[in-house]
């Protein structure tokens, strides 16, 4: 009986040592120390032993549970470092590998010259007005003095919803409703950008919907000279602090007098060359000063109340800033175009 239970100490120790995981090592547990093990059967035959012997096979029995008990332990213990080892070793992170840099998008270049416009604006005052994309012909033409059957409505081709709704095509009449908002008090001075649209064909130069940014300022006293001086400083932050700006006379229904408004080439500095066709200028926007009707008709007393109001295309200013050769890469979206305006 001694010698069956030190065989059995001698085999449980050696598959101890072999359990090469926590399962494995379980196994052995069972196998040996459990209910149906070879050593509760031993401890099962004391029975026949005699008086004396059986205290000392006992100790023995014991003796022998707790040497694989303690080899159990030992053993899982290893096993559980080695376990952690293992997964802390799996999930290192090596910190001193270089970064993998995220691409991040940028914005578009009409949103970066439109909100440098607005930027520029708010710098001298004004605040930013909205209107409606889809809008009612009084706003888009009768209160900006084109009556029904103006020909001068031919200069700007609409897409109609209904007779009085249509696409505006320009983003005047939010003059129109700013100002009537105001009910006939001044001052006004606000900036509106937004989206228009025309029934054009699209080419390089004509595109069915655009963006427009719109200018208006009212209050007691305001002069032709106070348009040229905000439009000369708008020039000289837009296209460079030598610029100079010209009028020229031109018409809107909305506006008299009216100009058309050129800064001077910022290619060639107004000696000539192909940006400016050898003219020294380039026009870049539509101004005036607002029509006595219209402040009328907006409910301001124009015998107190004058004003100025001009309208310029950010993807003229764009194309003019950035030497963008085809206005519908604006409207493409290939991220080969796009990604040339990502801010640094
Ligand atoms: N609305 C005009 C257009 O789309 C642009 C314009 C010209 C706006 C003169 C103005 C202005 O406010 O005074 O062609």
């Amino acid at each position: 009986m001694k010698e069956r239970l030190q065989q059995l100490q001698q085999e449980a120790l050696e598959k101890i040592e072999q359990a090469n995981d926590l399962k494995a090592l379980n196994d052995v547990r069972v196998a040996y120390l459990g209910k149906k093990g070879p050593i509760t059967e031993v401890l099962r035959g004391m029975g026949a032993l005699s008086p004396e012997e059986r205290p000392l096979m006992g100790a023995l029995v014991n003796d022998v549970r707790e040497a694989i008990q303690r080899a159990l332990e030992a053993k899982q213990a290893t096993l559980e470092q080695e376990e952690v080892e293992k997964k802390l070793a799996s999930e290192a992170i090596d910190v001193t590998l270089p970064g993998r840099p995220i691409r991040r998008g940028n914005h578009h270049p009409l949103t970066r010259v439109i909100e440098e416009i607005e930027d520029l604006f708010i710098g001298m005052g004004y605040t930013i007005a909205e209107g409606p994309e889809v809008e009612k012909d009084y706003y888009n033409f009768e209160a900006l003095n084109l009556p029904k059957g103006h020909p001068a409505r031919d200069m700007q081709d609409s897409f109609y919803i209904t007779e009085e709704i249509l696409l505006r095509t320009h983003t005047s009449p939010v003059q129109a409703r700013t100002m009537e908002k105001h009910q006939g008090r001044g001052p006004v001075k606000i900036i509106c950008p937004g989206k228009v649209y025309r029934r054009d064909n699209d080419d390089a130069t004509h595109s069915h919907q655009f963006t427009q940014i719109e200018g208006l300022v009212v209050d007691e006293n305001i002069r032709m000279s106070d348009l040229k001086g905000t439009l000369r400083e708008f020039a000289r932050k837009m296209f460079g602090e030598d610029r100079d700006i010209r009028f020229r006379p031109s018409f809107f229904p909305f506006t008299e007098p009216s100009v058309e408004v050129d800064v001077s080439c910022f290619n060639c500095g107004g000696h000539g060359c192909n940006v400016c066709k050898g003219t020294g200028w380039i026009e870049i926007l539509g101004a005036g000063m607002v029509h006595p009707n219209v402040l009328e008709m907006a409910g301001f007393d124009s015998k107190k109340y004058t004003g100025f109001a001009f309208g310029m295309g950010p993807e003229r200013i764009a194309m003019l800033k950035y030497g963008i050769d085809d206005i519908r890469h604006f409207y493409q979206n290939d991220v080969r175009f796009l990604q040339q305006f990502h801010r640094v």
